[in-house]
């Protein structure tokens, strides 16, 4: 079962100003992927990045893009995002009404397809599309910020979709309020992929910071 431990630093908390020697400081930091926010101030209550900021920040590692789309409607925006060089493209449940149709839209585009769920949005919406996924995102707080707190209740969550994924080779991951505290019950409870944003770029030393998620997480 057990997948290897990814850890992704989300570039939502990263100094803007200079975003490509931040997204190459978290690779030589020992980042496995690079998570990026995409938020249209519609689905969410915030604004972040674009295509062609996808595309300038390419350049600067070879590490896997895994792009968050927290926007609505998405399949109309799914080319420009696999154009633009994600590797994971991941929509949200509750922001196509067609989620089969969607999933199938990224892998035609020979991207790995991810479905995220909100806090409030049960386990089961992933059941009957499990075999076009391959990524399940769980937000453990409500997306649009970095830096919220942790939603407890979603460990259960976490649980019961490691029981429904059984062997098939799909990733959990979990996204918000992922830190040296939290990370231990949500990789104790089945998650193999941690985004986390202030828990990197808030510390002084991202090395450190990304070693001691990944310690924490093995030590589950
Ligand atoms: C929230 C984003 C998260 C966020 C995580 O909508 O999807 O990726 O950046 O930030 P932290 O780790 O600070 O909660
Ligand atoms: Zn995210």
């Amino acid at each position: 079962m057990a997948n290897d431990t990814v850890i992704a630093p989300s570039i939502l908390s990263a100094d803007f100003a200079k975003l490509g020697e931040e997204v190459s400081a978290i690779d030589s930091a020992g980042a496995d992927w690079i998570h990026i926010d995409v938020m249209d101030g519609h689905f969410v209550p915030n604004l972040t990045f674009g295509p062609p900021i996808i595309k300038a920040i390419r350049p600067c590692t070879d590490k896997i893009f895994d792009v968050h789309l927290m926007i609505e409607p998405v399949d109309a925006f799914i080319g420009a995002y696999a154009e633009a060089g994600a590797d994971i493209i991941t929509v949200h449940a509750e922001a196509t009404p067609h989620l089969d149709r969607s999933l199938q839209l990224i892998r035609s585009l020979g991207k790995k397809a991810g479905v995220a769920l909100n806090p409030g949005t049960p386990d089961s919406v992933v059941e009957y599309v499990l075999g076009k996924v391959d990524l399940i995102l769980v937000m453990s707080v409500n997306p649009g910020f970095g830096g919220q707190s942790f939603i407890t209740a979603q460990i259960k969550k976490i649980r019961k979709l490691r029981t429904m994924v059984g062997d098939r080779p799909i990733r959990i991951e979990v996204d918000g309020g992922v830190n040296n505290e939290t990370i231990n019950s949500v990789a104790k409870a089945g998650a193999d992929t941690f985004v986390a944003g202030s828990a990197v770029f808030g510390a002084l030393d991202y090395q450190t910071a990304i070693q001691r998620l990944r310690y924490k997480a093995h030590a589950a």
